[in-house]
């Protein structure tokens, strides 16, 4: 779906996400929302943000999990996503603590396996995502999924391709002090979301958001495999969609 411009498209976005927040409140049941950071995402959340203070819309039947962290990365530190994700959505709204989920990049490398498949049970435990909010990077990494990723995988540590850490450079002071690994769900793990929404903004993702519509499905650009995905909408403004 296209649209003129990314406010509006977020608008109808995080409307979406509403209303399933609140269909599953009116059913007494979780929630499960599967997050992204970025800047992409970052009006939806600004959105949800006001219905929550102007409208009521409550977060107390919501559990989330983000998609991935880089490694190791301290929580507190301002490059986190975990910092991320306080400032633009937890800090304004009421949900419990307890019900959100950003992987932890301070876990120490012998416990890192065994974390990332109890990240993953716990996402199944509840039932899978509901819902699962996308950006894309220009290597066509979903989360940090990058090319390569298997179409099964799961929740595990992953090494950064250079043009996603070029992409990251400017926000950590330059390419050195950017993280060379990530923990991140997998491509299996997203695709088990009942539902699943990209966003896709701006020129610079207009090659590759043609690339992962049109384009044959490959682990080489891992958003591809969003192709074979029975209920997912790539929501993009004018610009990102020039290629198609
Ligand atoms: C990072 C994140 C991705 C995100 C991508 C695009 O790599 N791990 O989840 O989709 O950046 O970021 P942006 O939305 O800023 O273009």
């Amino acid at each position: 779906v296209i649209f003129e411009s990314s406010q509006e498209a977020s608008i109808l976005v995080a409307q979406e996400i509403a209303n399933i927040i609140q269909r599953k409140e009116e059913l007494n049941e979780p929630c499960v929302l599967g997050l992204a950071t970025g800047s992409s995402p970052i009006k939806v959340y600004e959105e949800l943000v006001r219905l929550h203070k102007e409208e009521g819309l409550s977060f107390a039947n919501v559990v989330t999990f983000n998609l991935d962290e880089y490694y190791p990365m301290d929580r507190n530190n301002i490059q986190s996503y975990h910092h991320f994700m306080h400032e633009h959505l937890f800090n304004h709204v009421n949900i419990i603590p307890g019900n959100i989920n950003i992987p932890d990049g301070s876990i120490s490398n012998e416990d890192l396996q065994q974390y990332c498949i109890d990240y993953e049970m716990k996402i199944k435990a509840y039932g899978g995502l509901d819902f699962q909010l996308l950006g894309i990077g220009r290597t066509g990494h979903i989360g940090f999924n990058e090319p390569g990723s298997h179409v099964n995988s799961g929740t595990r540590s992953i090494t950064l391709d250079h043009v996603t850490r070029t992409d990251a450079a400017s926000s950590f002071l330059g390419i050195d002090n950017v993280p060379r690994k990530a923990i991140t769900m997998g491509i299996g793990t997203v695709k088990n979301a009942k539902r699943i929404v990209l966003l896709g903004w701006g020129i610079s993702k207009a090659e590759i958001i043609k690339k992962t519509i049109e384009g044959a499905v490959s682990s080489q650009v891992p958003a591809t495999y969003l192709q074979q995905h029975s209920n997912t909408t790539f929501v993009l403004d004018t610009e990102a969609s020039t290629e198609l």
